[in-house]
């Protein structure tokens, strides 16, 4: 009877995959203006913020020992060249700062898309016959990269997914002497119905068509494998599988192949499915959400960017 009680302490033993906080990723959507705190109907527990707001966010993601967050803006205006992508007083680029003031030991990270800032809601330039150009994007790219390098970002994470990116951006930033700043790159970027959720946070959907020109079909892996080396190839420093759950092969045959530190983004629709059926008693959603953290770094993830961090990392 005794000797029962050890059980749990035996099992934690032999147990091969630890989820910490310290290896999750805290995604944040910013906003322009000031006190808003404004929860998202489709993403229960996450809210948009004001940069005025974060540093009491901020503290808190730290405090659970999160690795980092991840920032995505909502600007106050979009045009066909997502102009205020670059805007030096944009949301992301107020958001950073805020952070670096106030909790500087917190790791900020940037996305780097058109798509929140274009009128259109695609991922780059697009000509007069609705064609993404890619080597226009590039430029457009490589202005946001330097605005959030600017305002202080500890890395960013491009995930356009236009081809020679990482290359470009690495030459812009280097130009600019920021040398030292890492790429994240969202190497392998499915076009996938997991992020319909996050394209409400975001505001972000396109208003025609769909991004399968520029992110990948979910059927391929060996495409998954090109990517990714193109891109450590070009200079990524860190790379990226997305999303997580229905791509843990793909997460598995990144890491067997390539030793760069490896992040997994466990997106908005993985996050709502859990979160409704939970809402319905249909599941534990404690259980569940260790068993998914758990699976997926199991299947190969150094990092899991997760909308889950904050109340994972609490029951810790
Ligand atoms: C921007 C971007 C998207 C996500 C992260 N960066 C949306 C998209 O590609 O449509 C999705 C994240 C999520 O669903 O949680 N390109």
């Amino acid at each position: 009877m005794r000797r029962m009680r050890a059980k749990e302490g035996l099992r934690r033993m032999v147990r091969e995959t630890h989820v910490l906080p310290q290896d999750l990723i805290y995604p944040l959507f910013i906003v322009t203006g000031s006190g808003v705190e404004e929860p998202l109907v489709s993403m229960p527990g996450i809210s948009r913020y004001s940069a005025d707001r974060l540093p009491e966010v901020a503290r808190e993601v730290h405090k659970l020992g999160i690795a980092g967050v991840l920032l995505f803006g909502i600007p106050e205006y979009k045009d066909h060249m997502g102009s205020s992508a670059y805007d030096a007083d944009g949301p992301v680029q107020k958001a950073i700062k805020v952070i670096k003031d106030t909790t500087p030991e917190l790791v900020v990270i940037t996305d780097v898309c058109m798509c929140e800032y274009t009128s259109h809601g695609h991922c780059g330039f697009l000509t007069d016959d609705g064609q993404v150009d890619n080597d226009r994007s590039l430029q457009m790219l490589a202005k946001e990269t330097l605005s959030h390098a600017k305002a202080g970002c500890d890395m960013v994470a491009p995930s356009d997914m236009m081809d020679g990116r990482i290359a470009y951006l690495r030459k812009a930033l280097d130009v600019e002497g920021f040398t030292n700043l890492p790429i994240m790159s969202y190497a392998a970027k499915y076009a996938s119905a997991f992020y319909g959720p996050f394209r409400e946070a975001a505001e972000s959907a396109p208003a025609f068509g769909d991004r399968k020109s520029y992110q990948m079909d979910p059927p391929n892996v060996r495409e998954a494998i090109r990517e990714v080396e193109l891109d450590i190839a070009e200079g990524a420093d860190l790379v990226m599988v997305k999303p997580a759950m229905a791509y843990m092969d793909v997460i598995r045959a990144v890491k067997e192949r390539f030793d760069v530190p490896l992040a997994a983004y466990n997106v908005s629709g993985e996050y709502s499915m859990v979160k409704a059926a939970a809402e319905r008693g249909w599941i534990d959603e404690e259980r569940i959400v260790t068993e998914l953290l758990t699976g997926i770094k199991r299947a190969g993830a150094d990092l899991i960017i997760t909308y889950f961090a904050c109340e994972f990392a609490r029951r810790l």
